[in-house]
């Protein structure tokens, strides 16, 4: 196993769908897959290994925010020699040109998180969606928004107003993991995608509720599905 995640090597199959909730995990892998088995309980962050129309496909929760994605993405990567990574999340429209549930796929991610500073030592690095994934995302859902999304270390913002100089510049939507999932797969060659759903609308204060949320979020594992195996 690795240092947070449970898993004997072989486990976990080379494509991973990532949501933030565990429990999400469980309900994708309920949902979606066949024969599937849970690889990982370490810190009640589920992960299970299944098929999806015969392809081998692990889902593996996230937890919230950058710190926590990047370490599930970085051991998946390096102790579990996951290929390609496919977050599936919610975010919150930061336009009037989303609407709630509507599908958001990141061909790229700006951030406020001092990670890529650190890495970068203050130079500008644009993490990006890998691009045959974004393209067999966008074909799969010609109804979602395909754009740049703002991955914040504050759900609760001390400047909210900031994200509006980013929406001035072309950002949807606001999420928390994006930039540190691409960035990371960049520095190991390997293949990352984040796919959202408006949860909120932080212009209009519209929110879904539970039970929109398990439906939209069903769309949003298809495609997820489709661009990485289908
Ligand atoms: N902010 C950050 N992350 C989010 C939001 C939000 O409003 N909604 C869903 N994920």
């Amino acid at each position: 196993m690795s240092t947070h995640i449970g898993a004997a090597p072989g486990d976990i199959a080379p494509v991973v769908l990532m949501p933030g909730d565990p429990l999400r995990a469980r309900w994708i892998a309920e949902t979606f897959l066949d024969d599937v088995a849970c690889y990982s309980e370490v810190r009640g962050m589920y992960g299970y290994t299944g098929t999806w129309r015969g392809h081998h496909v692990s889902v593996q929760g996230s937890g919230m925010g950058q710190p926590s994605c990047a370490i599930y993405a970085t051991e998946l990567i390096r102790e579990y020699d996951v290929q390609t990574i496919v977050r599936v999340g919610s975010c919150g429209a930061l336009t009037e040109r989303l609407g709630i549930r509507d599908l958001v796929i990141a061909s790229g991610a700006c951030t406020d998180s001092s990670m890529n500073r650190i890495t970068f030592e203050g130079l500008d690095y644009a993490p990006v969606a890998d691009f045959g994934l974004l393209r067999d995302a966008a074909a799969a859902a010609p109804e979602a928004h395909v754009g740049l999304v703002f991955s914040s270390d504050s759900f609760y913002a001390s400047r909210p107003e900031l994200a509006t100089r980013m929406v001035d510049h072309g950002v949807l939507a606001v999420e928390m993991e994006a930039a540190a999932l691409y960035t990371i797969a960049a520095r190991h060659g390997r293949r990352a995608l984040a796919v959202c759903t408006v949860s909120d609308h932080v212009v209009t204060g519209e929110e879904t509720t539970a039970h929109e949320r398990e439906q939209t979020f069903g769309r949003m594992v298809e495609v997820a599905l489709t661009a990485a195996l289908g």
